[in-house]
């Protein structure tokens, strides 16, 4: 049995308490609707600024009315004490998600983008701690290694946030072990490396560029790269994230108050990753075989190249990903095209 495994099995006979702060969104409702099959008992906080209901009531059919009856949702925003500290009463753990991504959205409103992703975080960071909280994990970004040359990133080689929303991310770490070394309060950043999957929002401008190609793909409509296709990311699938929040949540002492770097640990072109996406479509969409990328301008804020050593998520809380881009791509393809169809 995979460590994973064991503490999935452990959980189920001994459930926790836990709190998902953006629990509408791609991220926190794959989180819940783990959470629940585990028979686990969750509170879920979200104001619905880029999360969807839809998404709460596709976990609501994924689950069994018992497991869904372990959920408490409450329709509220991070940047109100009041609602982080009812939100956090009686949790074991957080996993918080709630944030403003995008880099682009952060470059043409850093105000909002603060509020939500600094001063929110703080709230939550206050509630938690005077709960108290035994483990507050919270999503961290590889947008923290802004203009550093070095690949793979290791954690402790950084260099100068490239966006706004890289500030607050790198802002949060920096809060997070203020809380340690002051309050001696137990917190996990794990800097996601484009995270995709199921329930990824396809739609509006600052769609990331997985579902926003399954979409245009799937209705015919042009399929834009920015630059000429050659910049990489480290892709990684939902579920390796989600194994990751588990784990970081349930590790021993040693393994807090540091950052750990989650992605699957390959990099892949914007060019290898349209053909990936085109080759499964077609499979449903055989017209969408011509589609051809449109190249555009490279965007401000973007880095040029990512990808992860995660030795460190191996070494410390057990992270092993289970899903390679391509068969993660296989899933998030079942659930695009059932979407679209
Ligand atoms: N998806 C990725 O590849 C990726 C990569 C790096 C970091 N992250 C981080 O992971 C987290 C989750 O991202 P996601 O991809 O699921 O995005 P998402 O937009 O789907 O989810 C974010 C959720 O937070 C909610 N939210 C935002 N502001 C809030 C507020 N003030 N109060 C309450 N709820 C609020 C939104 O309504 C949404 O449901 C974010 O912190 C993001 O910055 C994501």
């Amino acid at each position: 049995m995979s460590h994973y495994a064991d503490i999935c099995s452990k959980l189920k006979e001994n459930p926790r308490s836990w709190l998902i702060t953006g629990v509408a969104g791609f991220i926190g409702s794959n989180l819940l609707e783990t959470l629940l099959r585990l028979d686990q008992n969750v509170t879920g906080l979200d104001n619905f600024s880029t999360g969807f209901r839809h998404n709460l009531d596709e976990v609501k059919e994924l689950v069994t009315p018992e497991q869904w009856s372990n959920f408490n949702f409450i329709e509220g925003d991070i940047r109100d004490l009041d609602t982080c500290r009812k939100a956090c009463a009686g949790v074991d753990y957080v996993l918080h998600q709630a944030a403003l991504g995008s880099v682009p959205r952060s470059i043409e409103d850093p105000i909002n983008t603060n509020e939500n992703n600094i001063s929110g975080f703080l709230n939550m960071l206050v509630a938690s701690r005077n709960e108290p909280v035994k483990r507050f994990v919270y999503a961290a970004s590889s947008s923290t290694y802004g203009d550093h040359p070095d690949l793979p990133k290791v954690e402790d080689k950084t260099g100068n946030p490239l966006s706004p929303y890289a500030v607050t991310k790198l802002v949060n770490e920096l809060y997070s072990s203020v809380f340690a070394r002051t309050y001696g309060f137990n917190t996990i950043g794990l800097r996601y490396f484009n995270i995709f999957g199921q329930r990824q929002d396809p739609d509006g401008a600052y769609a990331a560029v997985i579902p926003k190609w399954f979409a245009s793909i799937m209705k015919g409509e042009p399929v834009y790269i920015n630059g000429d296709g050659k910049t990489s990311r480290d892709f990684c699938f939902i579920d390796n994230c989600v194994q990751a929040n588990i784990l970081a949540a349930t590790s021993d002492e040693r393994a807090a108050n540091q950052v750990y770097n989650i992605a699957f640990g390959q990099r892949t072109t914007l060019n290898e990753l349209f053909e990936l996406i085109k080759e499964r479509v077609v499979k449903k969409f055989p017209e969408a075989k011509d589609t051809r990328p449109i190249y555009r301008d490279f965007r401000p804020g973007d880095v040029r190249h990512s990808l992860a050593d995660i030795s460190k998520a191996r070494e410390l809380i057990g992270y092993e990903p289970e899903f390679s881009i391509r068969s993660g791509l296989d899933r998030a393809a079942q659930w695009y095209i059932r979407r679209f169809s």
